[in-house]
C-alpha cells in the first residue's frame, strides 16, 4: 500500500467569541481531535448539519487557518510546521473550490485575471495558451476570456471557479459545497464535470456536502461529523450506517430546505450548545438508544479500522 497522501492527526481547532469588559469570553471546539488519512485520488465525503465543523476542518487541512492542536502532513510533510515560502510552494498542490463563486470572484477582474491571479500568488507568470486550456478544461468558451463575473450565470461561474482551482494542477482539491448555491438542474451538470475532471486528472478531493445523494454519488468513503467530532466513516458509499446519528441523517436524507435541515425526522431532543458540551456522548440528548453510559462517558471512534464507529450501542 502507498503512503496517504493526507494524513490527519489529532486535529482540534478552538474558537472563542464574546468577552468583553464584564463577560469573559466563549470558547468552543469547532474541530475535536480528528484523525484521518485520505489516500492518492481517494475521494473522502465529509457530512454532517450546518455548524458541525466540515468547513473548519477543510481550512486546517489547507492550513488556511492554525490548528489549536494537531498536524496535518501532505505528501508525507508537516504542513502545520512550514514557514511561510514552504507553505505557498506546497499550497500550489493543493485548491479550494468555494460555496459561493460570486463571493469568491474578483467583480472587477476579468476572466484573464481571475485565472492568472494563482500564478501571481506563486510568483510565476502565466503560461502562454493556458487561460484557453483551462476554459476548455471547465467546458467553457475561449470567447469568454476577457468577461467579467456578472456577465456568467451561476453555473458559468461556479465552472471558472474550478478552473481557478485546477489552474497550478493541483493534486488536492477541496470542494466545499460546490454545487450549494446552483439550481439543480446545473448542479448536476457541475458534478458530472467535477467528476470527469476528478478521473482525468487523477486528483485527491475533500468533498463537503449537506446533499448525501452527492456525496454517495462523488465519494469513495464518507465521514460523518457532529459538533465538532468524526463520529463514523463509511467505508464505501453504499455502507449501512452504524451510528444512530449517521442513520438519522440517512432517513432524513438532508433536506433540501435549509429551513427543514435542523429538523432530522426521527430525532428529537436538543442540539446542545457547543460552548457548553454535556459529559459523555455529544449526541446523547438525541439519540433514540442513549442510556445511562452514554450521558457519562464519551464514546471513542473504535478500533475497528474497516467501518470506524463512536458509539456504545451501534445499529
Ligand atoms: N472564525 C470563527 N470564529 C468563531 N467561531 C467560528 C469561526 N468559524 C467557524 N466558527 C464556528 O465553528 C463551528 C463550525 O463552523 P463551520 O463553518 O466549520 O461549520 P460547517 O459544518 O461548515 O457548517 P455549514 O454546513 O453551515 O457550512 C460553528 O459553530 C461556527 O459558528
Ligand atoms: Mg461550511
Amino acid at each position: 500500500m502507498t503512503a496517504p497522501l493526507i494524513r490527519i492527526e489529532r486535529l482540534s481547532k478552538r474558537f472563542q467569541s464574546g468577552g468583553g469588559l464584564l463577560a469573559r469570553p466563549r470558547t468552543m471546539l469547532a474541530v475535536r481531535e480528528v484523525s484521518l488519512t485520505i489516500a492518492r485520488g481517494e475521494a473522502l465525503g465529509v457530512v454532517g448539519e450546518s455548524g458541525c465543523g466540515k468547513s473548519t476542518l477543510a481550512r486546517l487541512i489547507l492550513r488556511l487557518i492554525e490548528p489549536t492542536e494537531g498536524r496535518v502532513s501532505f505528501d508525507g510533510t508537516d504542513i502545520t510546521a512550514l514557514p511561510p515560502a514552504a507553505l505557498r510552494r506546497m499550497r500550489s498542490r493543493m485548491a479550494m473550490v468555494f460555496q459561493d463563486p460570486y463571493s469568491s470572484l474578483d467583480p472587477r477582474h476579468s476572466l484573464s485575471q481571475v485565472l492568472a491571479e494563482p500564478f501571481q500568488i506563486q510568483g510565476e507568470t502565466l503560461p502562454p495558451g493556458m487561460v484557453a486550456d483551462l476554459l476548455a478544461q471547465v467546458g467553457l468558451p475561449e470567447g469568454l476570456a476577457d468577461s467579467h463575473p456578472h456577465q456568467l450565470s451561476g453555473g458559468q461561474r461556479q465552472r471558472v471557479g474550478i478552473a481557478r482551482a485546477l489552474a497550478l494542477r493541483p493534486d488536492f482539491l477541496v470542494l466545499d459545497e460546490p454545487t450549494a448555491s446552483l439550481d439543480v438542474s446545473i448542479q448536476a451538470q457541475i458534478i458530472a464535470l467535477l467528476a470527469d475532471l476528478r478521473a482525468r486528472l487523477g486528483l485527491t478531493c475533500l468533498f463537503i456536502s449537506h446533499d448525501l445523494g452527492l456525496v454517495r454519488y462523488f465519494c469513495d468513503r464518507i465521514v460523518v461529523m457532529y459538533l465538532g467530532s468524526v463520529v463514523e466513516v463509511l467505508p464505501d458509499p453504499a455502507a449501512r450506517p452504524r451510528h444512530p446519528y449517521s442513520q438519522a441523517l440517512m432517513e432524513a436524507r438532508f433536506a433540501p430546505d435549509p429551513a427543514q435541515r435542523k429538523e432530522l425526522a426521527p430525532l428529537t431532543g436538543e442540539i446542545p450548545s457547543p460552548f457548553a458540551l454535556p459529559p459523555g456522548c455529544a449526541f446523547a440528548s438525541r439519540c433514540p438508544r442513549a442510556t445511562d453510559r452514554c450521558r457519562r462517558e464519551v464514546p471513542l471512534l473504535s478500533a475497528d479500522p474497516g467501518h470506524p464507529v463512536a458509539c456504545f450501542h451501534p445499529l
